[in-house]
């Protein structure tokens, strides 16, 4: 395939709306897929927004902003993908609903086209293995928030084609990230390092007895960490972060995969980090 002219992003949340945020920002036409109406305008609004406060600092011109606005066209159906040279999903994080989306897209796009998943923790293979192209599949995992988060990892899966593949790394460096090539295998690159990291960070507030205030105050600045792990924790979402740890611990069985008992306790309380107010720290 060319150049990606035609994007379809699938579910327009946290991730999806970011996504499709960085193409229409980059001058990409972008059909973005809600289960309703509403939920599509609220995403739109989102966008909007951010791209009114890019303007307002002066990194954006009102001009560049209303034509990006006007690049992301809306639906409910995925009908709307036929023409789209390269599918986003960004739903649920559940292999069954992935599964049944994939399949309607095989069917539903040209043989040509990429599909792509943001899976965190799934299987890209499994979720390929709903098509009748997986060569076709790939994974494309970006960061939370994604406009702002420079990295992306290009997921080659069990059966993932050279072209496809390498469509969705040009593109990913096309719409500002900055790409990385692997493999399908838990947690990609980041995660697989990052969350056992960040377990035993919880791990080691127990153990030492030190507040999360020092062990944020000792990474930051004696392992040059830009940010604290409990800091960290907060921003991705507590429950989000127990979740990623169980997937890694019953793909991989070892034991620092396993979500920490006081992160487990907190997710149950509702102390879920920055979205609720509450997590190792408080927010007004
Ligand atoms: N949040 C993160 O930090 C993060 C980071 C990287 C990757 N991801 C991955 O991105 C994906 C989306 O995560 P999110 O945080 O944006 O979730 P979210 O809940 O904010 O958004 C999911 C969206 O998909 C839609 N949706 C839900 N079920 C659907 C279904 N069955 N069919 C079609 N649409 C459906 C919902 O309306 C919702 O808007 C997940 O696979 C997640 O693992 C998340």
């Amino acid at each position: 395939m060319g150049e990606v002219r035609t994007v379809g992003v699938v579910g327009l949340g946290a991730m999806g709306a970011g996504i499709a945020q960085l193409c229409v920002e980059a001058g990409v036409d972008t059909v973005g897929r809600e289960v309703t109406a509403d939920l599509g305008e609220t995403a739109r609004d989102r966008i909007g927004h951010f791209l009114t406060r890019k303007v307002e600092k002066g990194q954006l011109e009102q001009a560049a902003r209303d034509e990006a606005v006007g690049r992301l066209t809306l639906t409910t159906e995925l009908d709307a993908f036929a023409d789209c040279d390269l599918v986003i999903e960004a739903i649920v994080e559940e292999l069954g609903p992935k599964q049944e989306l994939f399949a309607e897209l095989d069917r539903i796009c040209r043989p040509d086209a990429v599909l792509a998943t943001n899976t965190s923790a799934l299987s890209v293979t499994e979720i390929a293995s709903a098509t009748t192209r997986p060569e076709r599949v790939v994974g494309m995992h970006f960061f939370n928030p994604a406009p702002l988060m420079p990295l992306v990892e290009i997921v080659r899966a069990e059966l993932t084609a050279d072209e496809p593949f390498e469509t969705a790394f040009t593109f990913g460096g096309r719409i500002g990230k900055t790409p990385i090539r692997c493999h399908d295998t838990p947690g990609f690159v980041v995660n697989r390092v990052l969350i056992p990291l960040l377990n035993d960070c919880i791990r080691v507030l127990d153990e030492s007895r030190v507040t999360p205030e020092d062990l944020d105050t000792g990474m930051k600045n004696g392992a040059g960490w830009p940010m604290g792990p409990c800091e960290l924790i907060d921003l991705v979402g507590i429950d989000i972060h127990v979740h990623a740890s169980e997937a890694l611990y019953e793909a991989l069985r070892e034991p620092r995969m396993a979500a920490p008992p006081r992160l487990v306790r907190m997710a149950q309380a509702g102390l879920l980090g920055r979205k609720t107010k509450r997590g190792f720290y408080t927010y007004d």
